[in-house]
């Protein structure tokens, strides 16, 4: 019942890379023949104690099939193993004859009341963590409606990603095909929500890959290149998304002023990637805007080493509106979206732009160049000038903005910033049930005259005060909106883990903000950008 599907890398012809099928089945964890099967058990309440006087704890939803089979000694062997039910916990065992499956993995879910959706993605990859060398694995998690099924699958595929690329051997050797049971399986909404789960998590490992790649190999002519190739790598309704690359010539001959002021301090010249994803009857028309500085080094305003260690991550906000705008092209979304994403390398050369410099941008403003690390906005500037002349419904950027963001919401929380009150309650609540952390912050009304405070320019590109940072990036940035509604994702934090994996996070690139865009667009379709 395997399906191997194989997807060679350009790398090294020799090696192939393994693509998870998800699939969904109303089969019984009891009589599903997979190489393993992973089932979850709730916690009881801290207080909670069974007569045995280990923890209590209980086989969740369909795993009460299991626990029955094992007979009554299933739960006080899972104690002995020192398994409580926590979030995250697991136990691995031989299922003897009991099963029809040869091994089976209990994953912890945490205290009853608490299974959300969120805890369901965690404890799936969690259970998929836990496997080695199997090729078929079924999931049977207490997933009680369309969105559990949605979020289980998620967890799967977000779990087992890793990226091997650059190992002369690769470490793990991912399952060829998961299935998900349920007893709603034949439902359409359920069927759904596996191949959206599927769509969305390949588009969050798509940013992750190309955040990961080494900057060598993604300088922003390598990175536009894989844009376009994915387009036809991936096939089927990705081959709808128009591609077009503008270069250096073509920037210039678009007055491109802060991608290039960026750009020339580098050997390897800025490029700006536009998708546009046209359905018949839109509902509403998205731009993204996305960040996607390949290295920054801070430019002459050089960075220390240690804070350039992780700057491969600054093309995150451009790998996550790339890779959801494929993603919502491939569910068919009916909302048109056209995305820009500014590729630039921000380095020290001898051309570099120096602190003092003015650029003169697409808008026709011009900008006072103060720190050169503070490159992002400049970037943006010219691609959310672009945005703006498409008049779209509603313009989103997603940028690895300011390191004062890390500083004000910590590394798992993006901020929100927006010239509408209304979004910047709506997106963090829709980040929510896509999954993510976002919280809104304010643009304060002083900040207008700050960014507009330039002794010999229309605007001044840094606050050399050390506070705000964040606020002070976005009320630049919405010189360049003009009265188009807007919001700013800054993802600074949680767009690359520089510490150990958790939950369906993995170390590095972290896809941060695609699940978002896909859920907003799938929303603006039901009208939640009406204002
Ligand atoms: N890419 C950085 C921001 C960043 C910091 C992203 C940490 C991810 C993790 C950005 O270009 C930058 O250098 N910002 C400066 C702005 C400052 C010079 C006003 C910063 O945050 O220090
Ligand atoms: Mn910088
Ligand atoms: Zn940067």
């Amino acid at each position: 019942m395997t399906q191997w599907r194989w997807l060679g890398i350009t790398a090294e012809a020799t090696r192939v890379w393994v693509v998870t099928d998800l699939s969904v089945r109303s089969a019984k964890p009891t009589t599903v023949r997979t190489d393993a099967v992973v089932i979850g058990v709730v916690s009881a309440p801290p207080t909670g104690r069974s007569k045995g006087g280990g923890k209590a704890m209980a086989p969740a939803g369909p795993a009460a099939a299991v626990a029955k089979a094992f007979g009554r000694g299933f739960i006080p062997m899972l104690a002995s193993l020192g398994f409580e039910g926590k979030a995250g916990q697991t136990a691995t065992l031989p299922s003897g004859h009991v099963l029809r499956s040869p091994v089976v993995v209990v994953v912890g879910l945490g205290e009853e009341g608490a299974v959300d959706d969120e805890a369901l993605r965690r404890a799936a990859a969690a259970g998929m963590k836990a496997i080695s060398n199997a090729v078929s694995v079924a999931i049977a998690l207490p997933a009680a409606d369309a969105a559990g099924v949605r979020a289980v699958g998620e967890g799967v595929l977000l779990g087992l990603y890793t990226f091997d690329r650059y190992r002369s051997e690769q470490r793990t050797d991912p399952p060829g095909e998961v299935v998900v049971l349920t007893e709603n399986a034949r439902h359409r909404d359920v069927k759904q929500a596996v191949s959206d789960a599927a769509v969305v998590s390949r588009a969050v490992n798509l940013a992750r890959d190309w955040v990961n790649t080494p900057p060598r190999d993604l300088t922003p002519e390598l990175f536009a290149q894989a844009v376009s190739e994915h387009r036809t790598k991936a096939g089927g309704a990705a081959g709808k998304v128009k591609v077009t690359v503008l270069d250096e010539a073509a920037l210039a001959k678009q007055g491109c002023g802060g991608i290039l002021g960026v750009g020339q301090g580098s050997d390897n010249p800025p490029r700006l990637v536009r998708l546009e994803y046209s359905p018949r009857k839109p509902a509403a028309h998205l731009a993204l805007v996305g960040k996607g500085i390949t290295f920054d080094s801070g430019g002459l305003s050089l960075k220390t080493g240690t804070g350039m260690m992780t700057m491969k991550c600054d093309m995150g906000g451009a790998a996550a509106v790339l890779a959801a705008t494929y993603a919502i092209a491939e569910l068919g979304v009916p909302v048109k979206v056209t995305t820009f994403a500014s590729m630039a390398e921000n380095m020290p050369g001898g051309g570099a732009t120096r602190p003092g410099d003015v650029l003169t941008m697409r808008s026709g403003a011009t900008v006072e160049v103060l720190n050169t690390d503070a490159e992002g906005r400049l970037v943006l500037a010219d691609a959310l000038d672009m945005a703006t002349e498409a008049e779209p419904d509603l313009i989103v950027d997603v940028a690895t903005l300011t390191g004062a963001c890390v500083v004000a919401l910590g590394t798992r929380v993006s901020g929100v910033l927006s010239n509408d009150e209304g979004l910047l309650e709506r997106v963090p609540a829709i980040a929510d049930r896509a999954g993510e952390a976002m919280w809104a912050l304010p643009i304060p009304d002083e900040m207008k005259g700050k960014v507009t405070s330039s002794s010999i320019a229309d605007l001044r590109q840094h606050n050399p005060e050390p506070y705000g940072g964040t606020l002070y990036a976005a009320a630049f940035l919405r010189e360049f909106v003009k009265e188009q509604r807007w919001v700013h994702l800054d993802i600074a934090g949680p767009a690359f883990n520089d510490k150990d994996a958790y939950g369906y996070t993995p170390k590095g690139g972290t896809g941060a903000a695609v699940r978002t865009l896909v859920r907003l667009a799938q929303e603006a379709a039901d009208g939640a950008l009406a204002r």
